[in-house]
């Protein structure tokens, strides 16, 4: 059922940053082939998620949605994925047209859900562009709501569970009623771009929003911007620096967001992988009490956010907000942490760094973070 079907936050590949509208199989193909042969699989990465660009702008007679040229076969597609343990995500949009223009659901929703499970797909991407239209000045809440609720109804008609993103940019705080409305994750902001000001907007703007995540139901800051991207138009290595990926990923698994790579993973390089496969920080994300980080302490200077975890221990990322080096002195009174003593566990490299007495200090680089687990 729909509150089992997330009980972590989904991992997996997105085709939207890297190829935009120019997706095609084949390029999803081939980044599905370069997640396995890399061993992200062996990491938990799993979905791979079809974004917009998919649709061919003619239903069928019988009204049901077809592809485009550049999908030549959407079932073989998810048959080729099942056969290797990886699952199928899709989009769609509630208005006559997709964000890119292409066909939307409609008025077609319950033929559209019952193609998509034909097809064996896992997960909807639900967008919302062009349903601004259809609910024009009408700015209600219901009227929000109603284009999601109808395709919730439409998922839950069918014979295998589909996770459903509701991709609808924090409008009408969508973190409030996505749940409800059958969503397992729904997007909070608008597009992510690969830059420290993005990051700024989003990643570090969803303190207030940590009430809402729970097993079955996470808020999405939207994809990583790592490795290569750029929208199918201008590929580019991201161009946030070493550090800034580091705070990226780290900032997300504190989040419990979905973790969705958005680069070319038939061009990944060795530093993206790392950043990509370490099982100690992707089980900050996937920690199975799957409560998000708070902001605990904020200066001009860094920013600490605290998660904590299910075995009674917690997550502790301490962000350098300059593009200065900074040294941050943190007593564990602080962060309300009342032992004077505490365990220390330096995440990204994987090293205890055995029982620190009354507060921890540390320098970080520009824009750098320290990723630690305290206590256990
Ligand atoms: C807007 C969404 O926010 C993006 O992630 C992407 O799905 C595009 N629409 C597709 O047009």
């Amino acid at each position: 059922s729909g509150d089992q079907l997330s009980l972590t936050p989904p991992m997996g590949w997105n085709s939207w940053n890297c190829w935009g509208v120019n997706v095609s199989q084949d390029k999803v193909i081939s980044s599905a082939q370069a997640m396995i042969d890399k061993g992200l699989t062996g990491h938990g990465w799993t979905y791979v998620n079809v974004d917009d660009g998919w649709v061919s702008p003619q239903r069928a007679a019988d009204s049901s949605m077809v592809p485009n040229e550049k999908f030549p076969d959407m079932k073989g597609l998810g048959d080729w994925l099942h056969e290797r343990g990886l699952k199928y995500g899709i989009y769609s949009s509630p208005g006559t047209l997709t964000c890119g223009g292409y066909l939307g659901s409609y008025g077609n929703e319950r033929k559209d859900a019952d193609t998509y499970a034909a097809w064996g797909v896992d997960y909807l991407k639900y967008d919302w562009c062009s349903y601004e239209r259809i609910a024009a000045s009408d700015t209600t809440l219901e009227t929000y709501v109603k284009p999601f609720r109808v395709m919730q109804t439409a998922l839950q008609a069918q014979p295998r569970d589909i996770f459903y993103n509701i991709c609808q940019y924090g409008l009408k705080d969508v973190w409030k009623w996505g749940g409800a409305n059958g969503a397992q994750s729904w997007r909070t902001t608008e597009d992510i771009e690969d830059t420290w000001e993005s990051l700024l907007q989003i990643g570090f703007q969803q303190n207030k929003l940590y009430p809402y995540a729970h097993p079955g139901g996470w808020n999405d800051p939207d994809m990583m911007i790592v490795g290569q991207v750029g929208w199918g138009e201008n590929l580019h290595p991201t161009r946030l620096t070493p550090e800034e990926q580091y705070t990226h990923v780290s900032l997300w698994c504190l989040l419990s967001a979905p973790l969705l790579i958005g680069c070319d993973l038939s061009k990944l390089d060795d530093f993206t992988l790392n950043l990509l496969t370490n099982d100690e920080v992707l089980a900050i994300d996937q920690d199975p009490l799957g409560k998000q980080a708070q902001r605990v302490l904020q200066t001009p200077a860094y920013e600490v956010w605290l998660k904590p975890l299910e075995d009674g221990s917690h997550a502790l990322g301490i962000f350098n907000m300059q593009t200065t080096t900074n040294t941050v002195s943190l007593p564990w009174k602080s962060l309300g942490l009342q032992n004077k003593q505490q365990q220390v566990r330096d995440l990204w490299r994987q090293q205890d760094l055995g029982t620190v007495k009354d507060e921890y200090s540390v320098t970080l680089p520009p824009h750098g973070v320290r990723l630690l687990k305290i206590g256990k």
